[in-house]
């Protein structure tokens, strides 16, 4: 049912001094009691509550200014999910921060958010109809949902059990959802899996009674700016079990979201043609759920890596290397491309490294300009990562006895061997990894991120690529 009502959200400085007019002042006086930066709601003649904005701390970042400032966009989605269907307008009446109002309605509309398919009961989600603010434009406000819409799309994916979304059924939802946007979807058969030599797909699928799946997706707008096109490799397992090396404890509990890196790798390329980027760009999304079964691979197995580079399997676990090592060399031979971007939920060592605040990034032969534009997109999005080193010492992590590679270390810097598994099979290209294992799904609400999938990082590459095209 909806409600005819427009909410209106004012905004207001943490510290003010001296309110500008009676309101404020009445406003002032009920809120005094509130402590900073609080929410207050006040049914004035008109439904509308007012929102005493933290003021940026003297020594404090900006980015963890617009974090702080996001974390409120969270609240507020919250209370207005309590509203199902309510509609909202938010004005700054004295904040006068363009950006940062602009942080703060993106991420209310992210955070509006929720997996309630299975839910009895599934709530109207309220809008936001309009952004009164000085700086903003309606077409910021457009812009802002529609980027909101991409990233709240690929959380739907990763929600979804395997139950409801096996490999086969993540690559149609994926190619339903980027055909209408002018991209090409190519769903592979077994059969081409097979002549392309997918050993580490093949591999992890023996253990599934599922097909597995390899979507190619290209974005190629007639103007372009680059002959050889940008790949992004996702890391599609729907389900990780562990294989043979079945996960134990609670280490299997959220592995339904083994998947996001596909995901993310479609809602980059969604992004990118919803904003008609002049790039050309591919997504290549392996998929398979990492069961177990009668044939399933076991450790001391050999495989074959896009036909060629055999791998011993000491670890069924360390599956998603093995599909992604295959999509990465099938890009490498098949596109030579300008770079390749890999992100994957890969390594608990990543989570345990940074925690669940950022993306571990790793990176080989990435030109300096490039460097400059992943920095300058984190900011502007305000999704934070961190660099990891991949040192060639550790490069012996990887020598077998038996075979060229192993498919996995020792255990230390498992981060970083895993991103040298997937770097080996990209020749000469410039090579980013960005292992997402920390940050993909959140079991609790953490400042901006609602609990549940988190889609973190499709706004920054999709940034990155929209900088990049202007270089
Ligand atoms: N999908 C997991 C990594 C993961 C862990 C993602 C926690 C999200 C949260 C991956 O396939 C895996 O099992 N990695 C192993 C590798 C090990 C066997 C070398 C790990 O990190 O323990
Ligand atoms: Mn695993
Ligand atoms: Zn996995």
């Amino acid at each position: 049912m909806k409600n005819n009502k427009v909410y209106r959200l004012f905004l207001l400085k943490g510290n003010r001094k001296n309110p500008a007019d009676a309101e404020q002042m009445y406003v002032k006086r009920m809120a005094a009691d509130q402590p900073k930066g609080s929410w207050t709601d006040f049914h004035l003649p008109e439904p509308h509550a007012y929102l005493w904005l933290p003021e940026r701390g003297a020594d404090e970042a900006r980015v963890d200014y617009l974090l702080r400032v996001r974390t409120w966009g969270r609240r507020w989605a919250d209370k207005a999910r309590a509203l199902p269907g309510s509609r909202w307008a938010l004005t700054d009446l004295e904040w006068q921060d363009a950006e940062a109002v602009r942080a703060l309605a993106e991420s209310f509309l992210l955070n509006l958010y929720v997996f309630d398919t299975y839910k009895a009961e599934r709530k109207a989600a309220p809008e936001l109809t309009a952004v009164e603010a000085e700086g903003v434009t309606a077409a910021d406000l457009t812009a802002m949902r529609e980027r909101a819409a991409e990233v709240n799309w690929v959380k739907s994916l990763v929600e979804r059990p395997v139950s409801d979304l096996n490999a086969a059924a993540f690559a149609r939802e994926m190619a339903a959802h980027l055909k209408p946007l002018g991209v090409t979807a190519k769903l592979w058969t077994r059969k081409e899996m097979e002549k392309a030599g997918m050993g580490g797909l093949l591999g992890v699928n023996r253990g599934s009674v599922d097909e597995p799946a390899f979507a190619e997706f290209i974005y190629k707008p007639d103007n372009a700016r680059n002959a050889k096109p940008v790949v992004l490799v996702g890391k599609g397992v729907v389900f990780d079990a562990g294989g043979m090396n079945i996960k134990t404890g609670n280490y299997m509990d959220d592995m339904k979201t083994d998947m996001a890196g596909g995901a993310m790798a479609a809602g980059i390329l969604a992004l990118a043609a919803k904003q008609a980027l002049p790039l050309y760009i591919v997504a290549l999304v392996p998929a398979t759920d990492n069961r177990l079964n009668g044939n399933a691979l076991v450790p001391g197995d050999i495989i074959r890596i896009g036909g060629e580079t055999s791998v011993e399997i000491v670890n069924t676990d360390a599956e998603g290397r093995l599909l992604l090592a295959d999509a990465t060399a099938y890009a490498h031979k098949h596109y030579a491309p300008a770079a390749i971007i890999s992100m994957a939920t890969l390594t608990g060592a990543a989570s345990r490294a940074i925690g669940t605040k950022g993306i571990v990034a790793m990176r080989e032969r990435w030109p300096e300009a490039m460097a400059q534009c992943l920095e300058r997109a984190s900011e502007d999005v305000q999704e934070r990562y961190c660099l990891f080193p991949m040192w060639p010492e550790y490069d012996r992590e990887l020598e077998s006895a038996v075979a060229e590679l192993k498919n996995c270390g020792s255990g230390v810097a498992g981060m970083i061997t895993a991103a040298k598994f997937v770097g080996h099979f990209a020749g000469k290209t410039p090579f980013l990894h960005l292992d997402v294992a920390g940050v993909a799904y959140y079991d609790k609400d953490e400042s901006a991120w609602r609990k549940g999938a988190t889609g973190m990082g499709v706004r920054w590459i999709g940034r990155f690529l929209e900088l990049w095209s202007k270089k």
